[in-house]
């Protein structure tokens, strides 16, 4: 499973590339952790002796490490530019109003639903920002919480390209609960911490 960059066609549909692109970062966190079992961990290791030279860190047996510093970007050139507060106050959390209030603040004309198209496109997209190596924070759990934000978005941008103020409205509740889910694991001083 060699990662490659931009490939977006061969079938596999935007559904297909987000979930291939999470198993790469999921691979890439356990490889880090080294808490793979079995043919994984075999790969796992074989995978860190071929880039050990990249890695300032090579696996230290199967001790989990509790709290994983981020690790830099492995994609050459990606860094984060934003912090994590920066990416929810700027991006994030006005995106996902125009989720929230669709049915006070409707588009009426088809330049606001491309707006709207937009917005929710950013939304999605900024799972895959959140999924960045950097601030992923080496935990499945994060995975797996950014990927819930990740379907909503992506089902939110297919319905404003439909115009679906409906479907729009539906989507609330996910919306809701993927922000929930992951402030409860990883919000420090938000309900109950980890
Ligand atoms: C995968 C994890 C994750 C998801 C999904 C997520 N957040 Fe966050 N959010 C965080 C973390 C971590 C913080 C704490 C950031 C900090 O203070 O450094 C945070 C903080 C915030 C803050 C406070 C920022 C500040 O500095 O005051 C807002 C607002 C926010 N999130 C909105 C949202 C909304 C709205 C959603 C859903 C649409 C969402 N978040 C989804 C992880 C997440």
């Amino acid at each position: 499973m060699r990662p490659t960059t931009g490939q977006s066609s061969g079938g596999a549909g935007p559904r297909g590339d987000a979930e291939a692109r999470i198993c790469r970062d999921i691979y890439r966190v356990r490889r880090r952790r080294g808490t793979g079992t079995g043919r994984a961990a075999i790969a796992a290791s074989i995978a860190v002796l071929l880039a050990s030279a990249a890695l300032p860190f090579t696996l230290v047996a199967q001790e989990p490490e509790p709290e994983p510093e981020p690790e830099p970007d492995s994609v050459p050139f990606a860094r984060r530019v934003g912090t994590m507060s920066d990416l929810m106050v700027q991006i994030i959390y006005p995106a996902s109003d125009a989720i929230f209030y669709i049915t006070t603040r409707t588009p009426t004309s088809s330049s606001e639903w491309t707006a709207l198209e937009g917005t929710t496109l950013m939304l999605a997209e900024s799972a895959n920002l959140l999924m960045m190596p950097s601030r992923a924070r080496g935990r499945e759990q994060w995975m797996e919480d950014a990927k819930l934000l990740l379907e909503v978005g992506e089902a939110a941008f297919w319905a404003a390209k439909e115009q679906d103020v409906a479907a729009l409205e539906a989507l609330n509740d996910q919306l809701y609960r993927s922000c929930v889910q992951c402030h409860r694991n990883f919000r420090t001083g938000y309900g109950r911490r980890r």
